[in-house]
């Protein structure tokens, strides 16, 4: 439970706004990882406007935790994560004139286009998962197509300005929790979580993963990524601390 992926694209974002190679994303990953990240998140996009094959490559080849590949159902992008096989590929929407990844991936429309992807990637031997909304059918529709996973996205919960759309986003997501395990799915959850909204969702004690990204590479310009990865565990080891009933273990 409330295991800590990290996403390090951001990283690679700012090594890109000056065409040089610093920072290295391998190496925010190695530092993510000695403060105690429980996995490496990071997105091959296919317009490469951050990681780029080489951070794949050697990504693939040097982090020691989970390695958890996002990525379109892009061809040429399939064909690089079977080869590589990261542990984990997360299939997520792209659109070129996105800031980053918005909203879900629509597997009930798209199933016909995603089946045959999940089928190819678990033959590889890659868990896979699909980012999709919390809605009912975007579950059932990802257990039907084979996924082992569902990453939810918690936009909704981040974004809501008062105590009633927090509580009610929420909701939504712990719906969606029990959808997903019903289905047999594993569940996870990401997108704009940050050091003062992680607690609510955390002390629910109900998803096995959280992937976060800008918040944590945020943070570790003042406190160094080490750091700021070993803070943000920290929340999330406190939150369930907190919220289990006295007595009961760990
Ligand atoms: N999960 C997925 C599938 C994402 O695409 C992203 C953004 O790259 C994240 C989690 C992390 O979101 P954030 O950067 O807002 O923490």
């Amino acid at each position: 439970m409330n295991k800590l992926g990290v996403n390090i694209d951001h990283v690679a974002t700012v090594r890109q706004a000056r065409r040089t190679d610093e920072p290295d994303p391998v190496w925010a990953a190695a530092e993510a990882e000695l403060g105690g990240a429980d996995g490496i998140t990071f997105h091959l996009r296919e317009d490469r406007r951050h990681i780029n094959d080489r951070d794949a490559e050697l990504l693939k080849q040097v982090v020691g935790v989970k390695l958890n590949m996002e990525m379109s159902v892009n061809p040429g992008i399939v064909k690089i994560a079977l080869r590589l096989r990261p542990d984990q590929s997360t299939l997520v929407p792209e659109r070129r004139e996105e800031l980053t990844t918005e909203g879900g991936l629509d597997v009930v429309r798209l199933r016909k286009k995603i089946a045959p992807v999940v089928r190819k990637l678990k033959g590889a031997g890659i868990v896979t998962s699909a980012f999709i909304e919390p809605a009912k059918d975007q579950i059932r529709a990802s257990a039907e197509c084979g996924f082992d996973a569902v990453e939810l996205w918690t936009g909704a919960y981040a974004h809501a300005k008062r105590d009633i759309a927090l509580a009610a986003a929420l909701e939504r997501l712990a719906r969606g929790v029990d959808v997903g395990r019903e289905c047999g799915l594993d569940v996870h959850a990401g997108h704009g979580l940050t050091y003062r909204n992680i607690e609510p969702i955390a002390a629910l004690g109900i998803f096995s993963e959280f992937n976060i990204g800008h918040s944590i590479v945020a943070r570790a310009a003042f406190v160094g990524l080490r750091e700021a990865v070993r803070e943000m565990k920290r929340l999330l080891d406190r939150a369930l601390l907190l919220s289990r009933p006295a007595g009961q273990p760990g």
